[in-house]
């Protein structure tokens, strides 16, 4: 059942800046990601949280260290911090682009697509351009992309950052319910500590520069997740003890 999807092994970054300043990211991150887990990670601005992921999306190369998939590591999603959508593009050809891109414009992945579109509240916004969305609606665009060729891993780097709280928490809980049928293995980053709890499996807790990983905590809350969780006592001990860790 656990087997793992990804292996990560003394990882570390050193970023040379434009002033010749070497800046010390990642060091010595070690991390089992099982298959099919929710993961996220939480730390301070600057601890290296978007590096590793851009280092696990092969965007980036690590200084030292080793990265194993179980898989092959090409069937990724991956949210950034932003939603980097195509302006030219409208939200419709945004969210189909890699289904467009892999040749794989199926009648069942854009009967997904049109699915994910409504999920995600963007139905009768499809032929707007990004220019004409709000920062949230952008990055929900930025979430049905990734979605759309169901990759087995989706990297997640703040992808709520830009919502506000009530449609922040009803997308979670789509998230978590995409993620139980479709058994993704998911890297959430998040600067919500409540957030993390209440969506995972698993919170790495990163400390600051040189960003390295302080903590695991195992979040021991039955499946499936509900918005009236949030009030049980184990909840609040979750966050209460992620706080502490956090410093
Ligand atoms: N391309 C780069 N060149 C030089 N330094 C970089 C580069 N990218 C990131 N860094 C540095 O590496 C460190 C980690 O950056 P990173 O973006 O991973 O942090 P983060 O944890 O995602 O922060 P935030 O929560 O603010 O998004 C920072 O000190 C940053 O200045
Ligand atoms: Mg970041």
């Amino acid at each position: 059942m656990s087997t793992t999807a990804i292996r990560i092994e003394d990882v570390n970054k050193i970023y040379k800046a434009s002033d010749g300043r070497e800046v010390q990211a990642l060091t010595h991150i070690d991390l089992n990601v099982k298959k099919s887990e929710f993961i996220s990670i939480i730390g301070p601005s600057g601890c290296g949280k978007s590096t590793l992921l851009r280092i696990l999306a092969n965007l980036d190369t690590p200084s030292s260290g080793s990265i194993t998939w179980e898989k092959s590591a090409d069937n990724i999603g991956f949210v950034f911090q932003d939603a980097t959508l195509l302006p030219w593009k409208t939200v419709y050809q945004n969210a189909k682009f890699p289904l467009e891109v892999k040749k794989i414009e199926t009648k069942e992945n854009m009967e997904n697509l049109d699915k994910l579109l409504e999920l995600a509240g963007l139905k009768g916004f499809e032929k707007a351009y990004p220019r004409e969305l709000s920062g949230g609606m952008r990055q929900r665009v930025a979430i049905v992309r990734a979605l759309s060729y169901n990759p087995d891993v989706l990297l997640m780097d703040e992808p709520f950052g830009a919502l506000d709280a009530l449609t922040r928490d009803k997308m979670g809980i789509e998230l978590l319910r995409i993620w139980t049928e479709t058994k993704k293995t998911i890297l959430f980053v998040t600067h919500s500590i409540s957030e993390a709890a209440f969506l995972s499996d698993r919170v790495i807790v990163m400390s600051p520069r040189p960003g390295k990983i302080d903590e695991i905590i195992d979040i021991n809350l039955p499946h499936p997740r509900t918005v009236e969780m949030k009030e049980t006592i184990e909840f609040v001990n979750y966050v209460k003890k992620l706080r502490e860790v956090l410093g």
